[in-house]
């Protein structure tokens, strides 16, 4: 199939652009590069020796999209583009839902337009909120405490309306719980800009000794040693669950909503813990308070996944560290 990847020269889309051409799917990359470097396809261009078309567009550019969709016929779009931080978020709410609503608006008139019926959408654990139940399957209530959150369910009752007046449509809604990990190649991983929120590249970033400790938001939560426990993913598992959904939409299933996790929750203590192993060090860090609007425990019931498109994460713990790593350690300055 020609897929279309928004955002594909981001942390997720690179990985998973990677894995499509190893599914020999033809891509085409449209991104902004507002929060990646054009390098990245690049790497992806050296990883697959493949040549990648790509256009520096934003995707709520109605009329530049429409020539794209135009020129390139497309079979299926991954909509990955979109801005993801929690706390800018906060800060800058109105710019959040103009691009990540805006953006998906504009794709699916176009793909309505020019009759690309396979969508898949990057969604995320944030929309279960604070989940009542352990582990979180597909149809545990849902809910959003902040604007990032709220892009995300938004944009799931839309694909949801969407879908009933377009039947003939197949639609992915893939919730990712937390990506980590790097490509093996170390040619590629993620890039943030600035201090990183998330936990992994604070810790990769503290372990170059480019910060100077890590700060553990909290350790007086109801968990096993008191820290926030979360279903760590490797990207490469996760980029490979792409495959599969798009695989899935071929038999033309209509809209359909996936976990994509481990199922396998572990502390930030133990995430330290895994680092030190895998650099040969012990990660300095300290207890801090808790994060505002953090929550104890997040993991994943993946059976769906596994059921109905044969998803399984493949790659453990070590891995992701491991991988991590390598990326870290092989590019300090990220893409620059
Ligand atoms: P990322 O920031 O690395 O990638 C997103 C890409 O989209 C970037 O390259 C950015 O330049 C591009 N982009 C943003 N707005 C655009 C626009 N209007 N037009 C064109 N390009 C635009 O983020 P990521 O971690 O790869 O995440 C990809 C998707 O997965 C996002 O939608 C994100 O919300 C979602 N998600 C990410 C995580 C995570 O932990 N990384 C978890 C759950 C869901
Ligand atoms: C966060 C977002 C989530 C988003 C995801 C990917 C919040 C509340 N949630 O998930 O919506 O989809 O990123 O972008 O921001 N931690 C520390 N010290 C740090 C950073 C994190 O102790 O410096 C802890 C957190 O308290 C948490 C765990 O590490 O327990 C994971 O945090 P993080 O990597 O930011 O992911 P989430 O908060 O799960």
């Amino acid at each position: 199939m020609k897929i279309l990847v928004t955002g594909g020269a981001g942390y997720i889309g690179t990985h998973t652009c990677i894995e499509l051409i190893q599914a020999n799917d033809e891509i085409v990359i449209v991104d902004n590069l507002s929060n990646a470097k054009y390098e990245a396809v690049k790497r992806i261009e050296q990883i697959t020796e493949t040549k990648i078309p790509f256009y520096q567009m934003d995707v709520c550019n109605y009329n530049g999209m429409e020539q794209i969709f135009k020129e390139e016929k497309f079979d299926g779009i991954i909509h990955f583009a979109g801005l993801k931080s929690v706390p800018e978020s906060v800060k800058i709410p109105l710019q959040y839902y103009a691009n990540n609503i805006n953006s998906t608006l504009v794709l699916l008139e176009l793909a309505k337009k020019y009759h690309v019926k396979n969508f898949v959408f990057s969604s995320s654990a944030t929309v279960y909120g604070n989940p009542q139940t352990l582990p979180i399957t597909e149809d545990s209530p849902l809910s959003a405490t902040n604007p990032y959150g709220r892009t995300k369910l938004f944009i799931e009752s839309i694909l949801q309306d969407f879908y009933t007046c377009n039947p003939t449509f197949n639609i992915a809604i893939l919730r990712y719980f937390n990506p980590i990990g790097a490509h093996p190649s170390g040619l590629i991983g993620e890039d943030p800009n600035g201090i990183p929120n998330n936990l992994v590249p604070y810790v990769t970033q503290v372990a170059i000794k480019k910060l100077p400790y890590l700060k553990v938001n909290g350790n007086d939560y109801p968990t096993k040693d008191g820290t926030g426990i979360r279903d760590y993913i490797h990207v490469c598992d996760l980029a490979r669950g792409h495959v599969l959904a798009l695989n899935k939409l071929k038999t033309n299933c209509g809209l359909v909503i996936y976990n994509l996790g481990t199922g396998t929750g572990y502390s930030v203590l133990e995430i330290i813990h895994a680092f030190s192993k895998v650099v040969g060090f012990d990660i300095p860090y300290q207890i801090v308070a808790r994060r505002p609007g953090d929550i104890a425990t997040c993991y994943a019931d993946p059976t769906k996944a596994y059921q109905e498109i044969g998803f399984k994460a493949k790659y453990n713990l070590n891995d992701m560290a491991r991988d991590a790593w390598n990326w870290q350690k092989k590019n300090p300055k990220g893409y620059e």
